[in-house]
């Protein structure tokens, strides 16, 4: 695996017994997101102090911020069971209707990928979410019958990363739709603190803000890149991991002072070599990069922009002087360092 895949925020299969090990299970051990924590909690207070089931949830933001932890939480809060699914993987009408009657009341349906729903099911979803009903097409042509098949009510939670190709309908029929932004690093610094703690290793504070700062406002990142400064601490022979052995770490794993990686840097020094700084098309960068387009946008640009590396324009991805500082190109010539 190349460092940059390593990097990746989407998670790999033994990355995913990692993110399960260290998530939270109470909304209390979710650091970080004071005011999301505060709205979740009056909702589940309220529905608890209802007896009715939660309204449908809709989370949405870049990989790795907590959304999966969030649906997981809610339900563990609730008192009721969860059961997932990813967009891609509900196929037909069939099998929502399997899935859904089978539920309990007030059950957690959790999907991912909402935005990846196959038409026919998203349809299908809406009077399910309105009116806890499906309605089941039986028969073909004129003979055809639509059968109303009745559902225990239920929670639907989505999780997204591209809420802007969720169609309208389905958003609206969410009754909390929040997004998850990007952590400072010294929410990230205690994220990195309780897991060390978890996996028992000894770290000092600065050495968890050093991490922190470096972990591109990703949870997933922070943890990762703690458990390749402990091994790499091992390697060393050192027993307690200071910011001095964490800064060497990093460096030894592609990850610079900023937090970018290999990718990052691939992508900004293309921007203002090939194409003068942009606007440049996710499309020709995907084709310059070798690299899928929904991960550029999805993965790599969020902390970009959010650093003001890079502008989201109309007509494309600029460059920003911070950029061009960053990577020693002046504007006027390719390769004049300022
Ligand atoms: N607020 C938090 N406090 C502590 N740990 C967190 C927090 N948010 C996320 N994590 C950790 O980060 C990891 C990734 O979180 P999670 O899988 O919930 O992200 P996600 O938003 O669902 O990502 P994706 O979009 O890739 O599915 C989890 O293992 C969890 O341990
Ligand atoms: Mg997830």
């Amino acid at each position: 695996m190349s460092e940059d895949k390593n990097l990746k925020s989407f998670a790999g299969a033994g990355e995913k017994e990692f993110d399960n090990s260290l998530r939270p299970r109470e909304l209390g051990e979710f650091i970080g997101q004071a005011s999301l924590k505060k709205k979740l909690d009056i909702c589940l207070r309220a529905a608890g102090g209802r007896e009715q089931p939660l309204d449908h949830l809709l989370f949405h933001g870049p990989p790795g911020l907590g959304k999966t932890t969030l649906a997981y939480i809610m339900a563990k809060e609730m008192g009721v069971n969860i059961r997932c699914t990813s967009g891609p993987a509900l196929d037909k009408v069939g099998d929502l209707a399997a899935i859904l009657s089978s539920f309990s009341p007030g059950d957690v349906f959790f999907i991912d990928e909402i935005h990846r729903l196959k038409a026919s099911v998203e349809e299908a979803l809406y009077p399910a979410m309105e009116d806890f009903r499906l309605d089941i097409i039986i028969g073909e042509g004129p003979s055809a019958k639509t059968m109303q098949l009745p559902l225990p009510k239920f929670t639907l939670i989505g999780a997204t990363t591209r809420s802007g190709s969720l169609g309208g309908a389905l958003r609206d029929r969410f009754g909390i739709v929040e997004r998850i932004g990007l952590y400072p690093p010294e929410e990230l610094s205690l994220i990195i603190e309780r897991s060390a703690a978890i996996l028992a290793v000894r770290i000092e504070k600065d050495a968890c803000f050093l991490i922190a700062s470096r972990s591109r406002g990703t949870p997933r990142i922070a943890n990762r890149l703690l458990r390749r400064v402990r091994d790499w601490a091992q390697v060393q022979g050192h027993d307690i991991v200071s910011a001095a052995a964490a800064d060497e770490a990093l460096a030894v794993f592609g990850v610079d002072k900023n937090g970018l990686c290999e990718m990052d840097r691939k992508l900004l020094t293309v921007l203002i070599k090939n194409y003068n700084g942009g606007p440049a098309g996710l499309k020709t960068l995907e084709a310059a990069l070798g690299e899928e387009a929904d991960t550029i946008s999805d993965v790599y640009e969020p902390y970009l922009i959010q650093e003001g590396y890079i502008e989201r324009t109309k007509t494309g991805r600029l460059a920003t002087m911070k950029a061009r500082k960053k990577l020693g190109i002046s504007k006027n010539s390719d390769d004049e360092l300022f």
